[in-house]
């Protein structure tokens, strides 16, 4: 029988977190259908923040006095419609995948007025339930009373490698495909500059079940990560 019709109308939060291209948004998306759930991938909504600033040509002003990001949330509008991200109403789901964005998203993350826009409009997202986020602080931040928490984590090479054959895949007319070397480089500074943050770091929540996804399918992610939702939504009354 398929997931959705066992579990009813009994609706919880998944919060998936971990390092970048540990498998979070692909293993989301899936659990997200599977269960018949919104997948409100939150990377993507600070990569969109991120976009505008270069767009504006606004990044160096940031850099130099970070209070001015704030004129670039003003009226700035974020929405989703299936797999793809509005940023102020224009389709941005493949611009945001650039690696000029990604060299400068966490910069963009680590300022308290971003987050703090980003987490109103997240927590309004997951209002209803029946949501799986993924992020670097779902767990720990945005739900932290989410019923399922996972932590995704994978080795740094392995990880390089997937980003590889992901922007491979997705390579627009114009665009560089950087090496996997350089590509392991800006993961792991990346994920140096999430941890150590100040604003809502990456960090595992003491209740959330880690799954290192070095060595496994998509399939078996997806599978897990469903057995644990099935589990706990089975033993919760209805919300
Ligand atoms: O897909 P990938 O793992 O490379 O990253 P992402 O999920 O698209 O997130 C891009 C960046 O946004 C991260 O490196 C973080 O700096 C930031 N981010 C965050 O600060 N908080 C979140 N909840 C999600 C992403």
């Amino acid at each position: 029988m398929p997931l959705k019709q066992q579990i009813g109308n009994k609706r919880i939060i998944i919060a998936l977190d971990g390092p970048a291209a540990s498998g979070k948004s692909t293993t989301a998306r899936k659990v997200a259908q599977r269960l018949g759930y919104i997948y409100i991938d939150t990377g993507a909504m600070y990569r969109s923040v991120t976009l505008k600033a270069l767009e504006q040509g606004s990044l160096e002003v940031v850099r130099r006095s970070p209070e001015c990001v704030s004129a670039l949330l003003e009226n700035i509008s974020i929405c989703f419609q299936g797999e793809k991200i509005f940023l102020d109403g224009r389709d941005v789901s493949l611009e945001i995948r650039d690696n000029r964005v990604s060299r400068e998203v966490s910069f963009i993350s680590s300022l308290k007025p971003v987050r703090d826009r980003l987490l109103e409009m997240q927590q309004e997202f997951g209002r209803e339930r029946g949501v799986v986020m993924d992020g670097r602080d779902i767990g720990t931040v945005v739900f932290p009373d989410a019923e399922l928490k996972i932590f995704l984590v994978a080795d740094a090479r392995e990880r390089a490698k997937r980003r590889y054959l992901e922007l491979k895949a997705k390579m627009t007319e114009g665009s560089e495909l950087p090496d996997i070397e350089s590509l392991e480089e800006e993961i792991k500074s990346r994920d140096r500059a999430d941890a150590e943050r100040e604003h809502a770091p990456l960090k595992k929540h003491p209740e959330a079940v880690e799954i290192d996804t070095s060595g496994l399918t998509i399939e078996a992610q997806v599978d897990m990560v469903c057995d644990l939702a099935r589990e706990i939504i089975a033993g919760q009354p209805g919300r």
